[in-house]
């Protein structure tokens, strides 16, 4: 019973995350900015490598993302890349979220 409760919540707040999602450029507060660098090191870089060099994840070092604009970036972190392991994180993560973690690794990532 629990466990169909939970399920029917996450299925509303799923349907509803676009409505009330914020735009991208809201800032985004310092307890949530400390869970997204953690889950930049351990989540993508599970796929990306710890230090964003690359693994099964292309490199997501500020030189490799050089030539492309935030909106893709924003887009492929969102929706994930069709025929890749590239998940979508949406809605886990807002466009807002998505546009910080993309500022975040173009300054080098979390550990700069
Ligand atoms: C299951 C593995 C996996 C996970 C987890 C993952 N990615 Fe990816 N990601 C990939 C792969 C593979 C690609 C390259 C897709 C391709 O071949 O175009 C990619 C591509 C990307 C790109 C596009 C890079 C470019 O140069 O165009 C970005 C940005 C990105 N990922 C960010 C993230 C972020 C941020 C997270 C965590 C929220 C994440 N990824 C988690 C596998 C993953």
């Amino acid at each position: 019973m629990a466990r169909y409760i939970l399920v029917l919540l996450l299925g509303i707040v799923w349907v509803a995350a676009p409505v009330f999602e914020a735009p991208a450029d809201t800032p985004i507060a310092a307890q949530r900015q400390e869970q997204l660098r953690h889950m930049l090191k351990h989540d993508c870089g599970s796929c990306h490598g710890m230090t964003m060099k690359g693994g099964l994840g292309s490199p997501l070092l500020p030189e490799a993302l050089a030539g492309k604009s935030d909106d893709e970036l924003v887009a492929v972190i969102l929706d994930g890349r069709p025929g890749t392991p590239m998940p979508r994180w949406h809605p886990l993560l807002t466009a807002a979220e998505a546009t910080w973690l993309v500022q975040t690794l173009r300054r080098g990532g979390v550990d700069q």
